[in-house]
Formats: C-alpha cells, sequence, structure tokens
C-alpha cells in the first residue's frame, strides 16, 4: 500500500492548533450555540428553564454537564421541523434518518451550516489520503439519508472528481471501478463484501484495482474487518463516522498515517463520555455512550445530544484533536444472553478468524421459552463448501465464540451467496422475541 497521508502544510490551520487555542475556541463557540439554541427552540428555553439554568450558566466547558441531554424521543416529539432554530425560508437543506426504528428524524441545514459540513468532509477525506483532482466512486446512497450527498459536498470542496454512484446495482459498481480507475471508494464497510463477491464472480483480481483507499463508516466494522478488506483490495481502509442529528458523514475520521481511532473534528463538534445508565460524564479513556453538542450549526443546534454509540475517548495522535475508539456498537444492539453483552461486532470479529466462512452475517435472537437464544447465520466460503469443511466451521466459531465472548449459541452455514447482501447498512439483527 502507497503512502498518501497529507503532509503537515496541507492540513486546516486548526488541526495543528494547540490543544489550549481548541478548547478555547470551543468555549467561544458553545457559548453562542447554547445562547442560539435558547434563543430560537422552544425546546431547548423550556428544557433549560426547568433545570434552572440560562446560556449564560455555563462559564467553562465543564459546565455543559449541568445542562440537559437531548434523546431522540425529544427531536420526534417535535417532527417535522420543531427543533429548527431558523426560519424556515433559511433552510438550504433537509436530510433525514433512515427511521428504521421508528419515525425519522428531520434534520435542516442552512448555507453555511453546508458549508461547514463541505468543510469537515473535506477535511476528512483529506486525512484519508485523497487530494484535489483525485477521482472518487462514492457508493454512500444519495437520498434522505446523509452519506452520499455528504460525501459528495466534501468531495466538490476539497476538488476531488466524485462519481456519484450512489448504493445498488453491484455488477456496475465493479464495471465502472474497474473502467474509471477511482483512487478512493466511499462506501459501507458490508457493501464493500458485496462489491468483492462479485469481483470474484467477474473473475477480476480486486488487488489489481486502482483503489489505493476505502473510507467505511455507517455501521459499526472491526479492525478484523479492516484487515481483511486492506488484504482483499490491496488499499487503506479507514473509519469515517457520523450522525444525521449532528450533521452527517464527517463528525470524525481516522488518519490514513495512524489508522488508531477517528479524530473528531472537535472546532466544530463537542463530545463527552457519559455512562448510559447514570447519565454521568466519564473521563476521558472510559467506555461509555457517545454525546455530542454542535458548536457551529445554525439550522439544528443540538446540545448534549445522547447518540447510543458506545466508544471511549482518546488524546490526538496524528492530529491534536481527541481521537473515538472505533464504535463496538449501539446500545440498541447489545444483546444481553443469559446476563452477558454481545454486539455484533463481537461475532464479526469471531468470524474472521474462522477459515472457510465468508464474511457475511446475520443473527437471529429468539425466546422460545423463558431465556433468549442467539442463532448466527453466516455462509461457506467458495473454496469450502463441502459438507465436511462446513461442519468443520460451524463447529469452530461456535467453541470461539463460547470461549472468546463466554456465550452459548447456534450456528447455520448455508451457501455460498446464501446470507442475504447488503447495499448500504446491513441488517445484523433480526429480532423474533415477543
Ligand atoms: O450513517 C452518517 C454517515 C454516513 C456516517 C456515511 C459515515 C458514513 P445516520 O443514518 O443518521 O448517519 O446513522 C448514524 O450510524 O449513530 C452510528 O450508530 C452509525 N454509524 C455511523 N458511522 C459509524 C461508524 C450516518 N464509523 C448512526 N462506525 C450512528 C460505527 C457508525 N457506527
Amino acid at each position: 500500500m502507497k503512502d498518501i497521508a497529507p503532509s503537515k502544510d496541507e492540513l486546516d490551520p486548526i488541526e495543528i492548533a494547540s490543544i489550549d487555542e481548541i478548547r478555547a475556541l470551543q468555549l467561544k463557540r458553545l457559548k453562542w450555540s447554547l445562547q442560539h439554541a435558547y434563543d430560537n427552540v422552544p425546546y431547548y428555553r423550556i428544557r433549560f428553564g426547568s433545570v434552572g439554568l440560562r446560556p449564560d450558566s455555563l462559564e467553562s466547558l465543564e459546565d455543559l454537564a449541568k445542562f440537559p441531554y437531548t434523546t431522540k424521543e425529544d427531536l420526534r416529539r417535535n417532527y417535522p421541523f420543531g427543533m429548527f432554530a431558523v426560519p424556515r425560508e433559511k433552510i438550504a437543506r433537509i436530510h433525514a434518518s433512515s427511521g428504521t426504528t421508528g419515525q425519522p428524524t428531520v434534520v435542516g441545514y442552512t448555507r453555511n451550516d453546508l458549508s461547514v459540513w463541505g468543510d469537515i468532509v473535506a477535511r476528512s477525506l483529506r486525512a484519508s489520503g485523497l487530494r484535489p483532482g483525485d477521482l472518487l466512486h462514492n457508493a454512500y446512497g444519495y437520498g434522505l439519508f446523509t452519506g452520499g450527498l455528504g460525501i459528495h459536498l466534501g468531495a466538490d470542496v476539497l476538488g476531488l472528481a466524485t462519481v456519484p454512484i450512489s448504493g445498488g446495482m453491484t455488477q456496475r459498481q465493479v464495471r465502472l471501478i474497474e473502467d474509471f480507475r477511482p483512487k478512493g471508494i466511499t462506501i459501507t464497510p458490508s457493501y464493500i463484501l458485496s462489491i468483492l463477491d462479485e469481483y470474484q464472480v467477474q473473475g477480476i483480481d480486486p488487488r489489481n484495482s486502482s483503489l489505493e483507499v476505502g473510507i467505511f463508516g455507517a455501521e459499526p466494522w472491526t479492525n478484523k474487518m479492516r484487515l481483511a478488506i486492506e488484504d482483499a483490495f490491496d488499499m487503506h481502509a479507514v473509519d469515517i463516522y457520523g450522525l444525521s442529528e449532528v450533521m452527517g458523514p464527517g463528525v470524525a475520521n481516522e488518519c490514513v498515517e495512524t489508522k488508531d481511532g477517528l479524530h473528531i473534528w472537535e472546532d466544530h463538534f463537542f463530545p463527552e463520555i457519559i455512562n448510559p445508565e447514570t447519565g454521568d460524564v466519564l473521563p476521558d479513556g472510559e467506555y461509555g455512550e457517545l454525546v455530542f453538542t454542535s458548536l457551529s450549526k445554525e439550522a439544528f443546534p443540538i446540545i448534549r445530544y445522547r447518540t447510543r454509540d458506545l466508544s471511549r475517548l482518546l488524546p490526538g495522535t496524528a492530529r491534536m484533536m481527541r481521537r473515538m475508539e472505533k464504535v463496538t456498537g449501539r446500545s440498541d444492539d447489545m444483546i444481553i444472553l443469559r446476563g452477558v453483552n454481545v454486539f455484533p461486532s463481537q461475532i464479526e470479529e469471531q468470524l474472521l478468524t474462522v477459515a472457510g466462512l465468508a464474511p457475511h452475517f446475520q443473527i437471529t435472537v429468539t425466546r422460545p421459552h423463558s431465556m433468549d437464544e442467539m442463532n448466527i447465520l453466516t455462509e461457506a466460503s467458495i473454496n469450502a463448501a463441502d459438507d465436511i469443511s462446513r461442519k468443520k466451521a460451524q463447529e469452530e466459531l461456535i467453541y470461539k465464540i463460547k470461549s472468546n465472548i463466554g456465550v452459548s449459541v447456534t450456528v447455520e452455514v448455508v451457501d455460498p451467496g446464501g446470507v442475504k447482501r447488503s447495499q448500504g447498512k446491513a441488517i445484523r439483527i433480526v429480532d423474533h422475541r415477543p
């Protein structure tokens, strides 16, 4: 893999600013953001008031801990535009979360918000190793989902040439990668696996493709998966994180030179980690739920938003701004099996160590009697699809999950191609519990 990292003089000045400078900027912007939310969104005025706070109750960054959290339910209650802090006419773009778990959450952007979003996505793409003039194959879905259009916006700002292919039509994805020879690809980690299958079907070696970097996000994926993808395509694989409620893709991104967690673009988003049960703020380094406060957003300021994503904060490395560790999973996706917490990412990790299994899986949770049970549907890799290899792989996966995660599961190994493929975010859990 080539060294494609940007040099220091290509970075935004704030990326190489000192911690003191970053904290000073954050405090100034946080005061503005609280005031803006309070003045323009009735929800925040009422919530702050209910605990006897006003924006000027905040004198330091630590004071933020006094302010109430905002949850997905709060946003839903204000559907569709109740959380907007500017008149409708000032809104330049609307996006919405997929709404797979209920009513969609609607978010809005002013012209200025779009400009900031473009800048931080450009910063993310640059941190991933892309530079002006490079060609980008953007396979995140275009539409209400922030992935496709958010990446596109940043690619325009950075000066890339974007192929706005969106998700789906996998044969054509391979065809265009081969014909157009992009340097980068932006895509979910589960969908790149479908593209990898298609390479195999077409008999083309993906290691010979033009791709030098893949920028993967929108769903959890493990470091084991990173190594598998890097090996399959002979390209760098970096992580991009974001959520519609906070902005979209580009809230945090890994640097290609370190790949050691995602640098949060702290000049625009203030992160906290909290204990999801008690709501207490935890010190950096401890695991918990990520909470974000926007520092510059005009249309949709968000104060202490509980993401339900589990991670921890770490000091900066390639950049001064803090990192978040790769997200382990969402608290909603945690399955409690006889007292043991299990995330799909832990299953992925074990699955990738079993020779003879393809990296596709889906978890079914049932409760036939009083206790939850978990079945993992996965498939044999093409060169190990015979009965003996399958049985061996099945037993090995059951054993590894039992010894490394501590839970007993059943595993079903189906024919190659037997697990439904993703074209965007994979559905990892099918819940059949009453
Ligand atoms: O998924 C934004 C995005 C698009 C991020 C493209 C990266 C790339 P939502 O649809 O609102 O926005 O979903 C946000 O997806 O709370 C996480 O649970 C999950 N997620 C996003 N990025 C990552 C990641 C977009 N890198 C929700 N690792 C978030 C793990 C991620 N989970």
